[in-house]
């Protein structure tokens, strides 16, 4: 079974191929595509195939996707494009007939986060490809906060507008676990799975798991909307950009990213990572 992986330059895109080799996958069935020349060239180092892929040009999704059994879409990072490069994918999946694994948003269909509308459009999309798919909604990547926690621990403060609101995040790896996981089966056909971190958090959560693995007091400055764009501002973001996070953080204050059913230590077979022990490996404890 040959297996073509869009995005397989980015961050998530070389964890699932670490999974897939992982678990015993020869590489020659591996077909990795993206755009930067130079990751390409570590992923054929590994054995992979590669492709250049650039979604703006249908004829490298052809060249990319030919004999492919399975396609793993991970979505794209251009905000406001995203719909109809991957419309792109699924347009040359359909033309080989593959069945196709995107890479969505939590209740992509039904939320108002504010960046769910592309995703819930390439579902859309999806839904009316005629293919076999499966939806991964996943949580945010506790990267995410790489930086919120560095600067915990320099200033001993973290700013928040998302006031007392919980965060299911796990770590990229965990994801790709699941993607690689649901990738070498046919059981997930036809599923729309939500995924999370087992424990969803708080910022004072955070602040505490930051607090007593650098052992730094840690406290936490809870903003309204406006006060967390100025504050943004401040720091350099650009108004639009600034707006943007802030309505993110009130996403989560609303309980947008709240949930998690345990689907995704189950389908990967063990609890996701806890926010302790990634806190503990990010800051080197
Ligand atoms: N759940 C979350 O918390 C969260 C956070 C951030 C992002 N995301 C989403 O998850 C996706 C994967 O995350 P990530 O961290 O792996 O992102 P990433 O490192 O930015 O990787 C994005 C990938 O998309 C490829 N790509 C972008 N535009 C393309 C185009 N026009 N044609 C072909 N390939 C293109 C890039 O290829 P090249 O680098 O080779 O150009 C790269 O391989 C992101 O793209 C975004 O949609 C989710």
């Amino acid at each position: 079974m040959t297996i073509a992986i869009t995005g397989a330059t980015g961050h998530l895109g070389r964890l699932v191929i670490e999974q897939l080799l992982a678990r015993g996958v020869d590489p020659s069935t591996i077909v990795a595509g993206g755009r930067n020349e130079e990751v390409l060239g570590r992923l054929a180092a590994q054995g992979v195939r590669t492709a250049r892929m650039d979604y703006a040009d249908a004829s490298t999704l052809d060249d990319a996707f030919a004999g492919a059994e399975k396609i793993l879409l991970i979505s794209g990072n251009e905000a406001g494009q995203r719909t109809v490069q991957h419309k792109a994918v699924i347009d040359a999946a359909r033309r080989v007939d593959a069945t196709l694994v995107y890479t969505s948003a939590p209740k992509a269909s039904t939320t108002s986060l504010v960046l769910a509308p592309e995703h819930k459009a390439t579902e859309g999309l999806l839904e009316g490809s005629g293919l076999t798919y499966t939806v991964l909604r996943n949580n945010w990547y506790t990267e995410n906060y790489d930086d919120t926690i560095h600067q915990a621990v320099s200033t001993g403060s973290i700013l928040t507008g998302a006031g007392g609101g919980r965060v299911a995040s796990a770590p990229r790896r965990d994801y790709a676990e699941a993607a690689a996981v649901v990738l070498l089966s046919d059981d997930y056909a036809g599923e729309i799975l939500e995924l999370g971190g087992d424990e969803p958090w708080t910022f004072d959560e955070l602040a505490a798991t930051v607090a007593e693995v650098a052992g730094t007091p840690v406290a936490v400055d809870k903003v309204s909307v406006d006060e967390h764009v100025a504050a943004l501002t401040r720091s350099g973001l650009d108004e639009g950009t600034a707006r943007f996070v802030a309505a993110l953080d009130a996403n989560i204050a609303d309980g947008a990213l709240a949930g998690s059913d345990g689907t995704l230590s189950r389908l990967i077979g063990h609890p996701t990572t806890p926010l302790k022990q990634y806190v503990g490996e990010l800051l080197g404890r």
